[in-house]
């Protein structure tokens, strides 16, 4: 996709369709239509019906006759006073992908102005709506390939000259962030039998290499001598070994300790013995969302060069079945010592971030943010609209839902009050891996707890947010690729 800017008026412009956004107030809608009149007199005919009005969500196509330019497509934005960076994403999202419908190779969009943003915020809040409505996982599909059209140039337009210097800027990020994004969907969307713990591991040295961080992927040995009984319990039954990636990006300085930030990388998640219903379990190739979202993250805040030091952990594995899988009753041991009881083998998730949150600790980090599809609970409790955040520090938990609210990649707290720990005791071991129906996301994140070193700590809990059924404004069906706009932005912001 090329991203350009572009100092021009409207009539001047070259692509297949121009955007233009309208607002629903009365006296700017009348002052655009009448200067859209002017310069195209086939826009007389809509304009004058009355039947766009410049809501959200709404769109006419106008055709110019002009070969530079052949169509127009007005689209609502709302009231003035109500407009938001989001607003924009998805408006440029219902531009981008009605001019899709039309075959629209080139397409242009218009640089408003928002009283409280920069235009490199606004900027960027537009091409990432229009780049991230654009994705589709087809890749696979080899039967329509001949007639796929996409759209391969979207140019920022304005008449203000003042504008193309941040316009540029926020355009550039918003490119490198997408690129990021549409990583972690392609990694989330993968089926297991192409994104594995190793395959997964191989996706990162190549996400690496392009960006510019270090991958170090730890093998089963490795990992063995690390003694991250938490990975390996889970890795039992299968057949793939398991990975320990971890990324190292140097952008601050030499001796700036890192935020980590680590995935739930689960590749497969049938459950294991205590196995899932089969309706719907094909949605566990997406288990390693959290993973995704880390490496995806990473490549984004490289690329763009932010002065940070990040390192990214990933433990990877599948939870399958076989003769040697792990069993309920198991008392497993992990990298710090501690002792689990395995009360549901399909509570794993939380066994393999334990041993990650304990090798995040020789980092000394300044933060550490684990993310993960961690459970039914969270998406029961807020659907696939909000990521649960959990966590034991209130200034990092404070840059999460700054970032959430700039980015609106939606985050609320729950409580980790320290009563609901009762629930997780167990008879046998420190812990159990399952505290039962009530308080699911609060308890999963209360086991990890136990395992974080002495550093801040937040969870994201993503189970509904990463792998949505159905696709909306700039979000596609299946994996979302939740969160790389947040964690990115929280960097970004440090
Ligand atoms: N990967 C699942 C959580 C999940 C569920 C993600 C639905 C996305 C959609 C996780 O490993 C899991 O199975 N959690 C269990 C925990 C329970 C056994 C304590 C759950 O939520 O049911
Ligand atoms: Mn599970
Ligand atoms: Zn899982």
């Amino acid at each position: 996709m090329k991203i350009q800017t572009s100092h021009t008026k409207l009539s001047a412009l070259k692509a297949d369709v121009a955007v233009v956004f309208f607002y629903e107030d009365e006296e700017a809608f009348t002052t655009q239509k009448q200067a859209i009149i002017a310069e195209f007199t086939s826009a007389e005919a809509v304009l004058s019906s009355g039947d766009f009005k410049g809501k959200r969500k709404t769109g006419t196509f106008i055709y110019t006759g002009s070969k530079a330019l052949p169509r127009l497509l007005l689209v609502g934005i709302g009231k003035h006073a109500d407009l938001t960076l989001e607003h924009l994403r998805r408006a440029a999202a219902y531009s981008a992908k009605n001019a899709a419908s039309v075959k629209a190779e080139s397409i242009a969009l218009p640089i408003v102005s928002l009283s409280e943003s920069s235009t490199s915020d606004i900027a960027q809040a537009t091409i990432e709506g229009a780049i991230l409505s654009q994705y589709k996982f087809d890749k696979y599909l080899t039967e329509s390939k001949t007639e796929k059209k996409r759209i391969e140039k979207i140019t920022l337009y304005t008449e203000d000259k003042t504008l193309i210097a941040g316009a540029k800027a926020g355009a550039e990020f918003a490119h490198i962030l997408c690129e990021g994004v549409n990583l972690t969907r392609d990694l989330a969307n993968a089926p297991n039998n192409e994104i594995y713990p190793e395959t997964l591991a191989k996706r990162a040295e190549a996400a690496g290499k392009e960006a510019g961080f270090d991958v170090n992927v730890l093998n089963k040995k490795k990992i063995e001598s690390l003694k991250m009984g938490g990975l390996l319990a889970v890795n039992q039954g299968s057949v793939r070994p398991p990975v320990f990636i971890v990324m190292e990006y140097n952008g601050g300085k030499k001796h700036d300790k890192p935020v980590v930030l680590v995935g739930k990388g689960v590749t497969f998640d049938t459950g294991g013995i205590s196995i899932k219903p089969g309706a719907g379990m094909d949605q566990m190739k997406m288990d390693m969302h959290g993973s995704a979202s880390v490496i995806g993250a990473m490549y984004a805040i490289a690329k763009a060069k932010l002065p940070m030091n990040v390192v990214g952990l990933v433990p990877s594995t599948e939870n399958v079945i076989s003769g040697n899988a792990y069993l309920p009753g198991d008392i497993i041991t992990f990298m710090n010592g501690k002792t689990a009881e395995i009360d549901n083998t399909d509570a794993e998730g939380r066994l393999i971030l334990a041993d990650a949150l304990t090798y995040a600790d020789k980092y000394k980090p300044q933060a550490v943010v684990d993310l993960a599809t961690l459970t039914g609970a969270c998406v029961v409790a807020l659907g696939n609209v909000t990521s649960g955040m959990m966590g034991t520090d209130d200034a990092l938990k404070a840059r999460l839902k700054a970032a959430s609210i700039r980015t609106s990649e939606y985050v609320c707290e729950l409580p980790l009050y320290e009563e609901y720990e009762d629930l997780i005791k167990s008879d046998v071991a420190d812990v159990k891996n399952s505290g039962g129906r009530g308080a699911g996301a609060i308890t999963a994140a209360l086991f990890l707890k136990k395992f974080i070193g002495d550093y801040p700590w937040a969870h994201l809990d993503i189970a509904g947010t990463g792998m949505a059924s159905k696709e909306t404004d700039y979000n596609p069906k299946g994996g979302t690729g939740v969160a790389v706009r947040l964690l990115v932005d929280m960097i970004r912001n440090w």
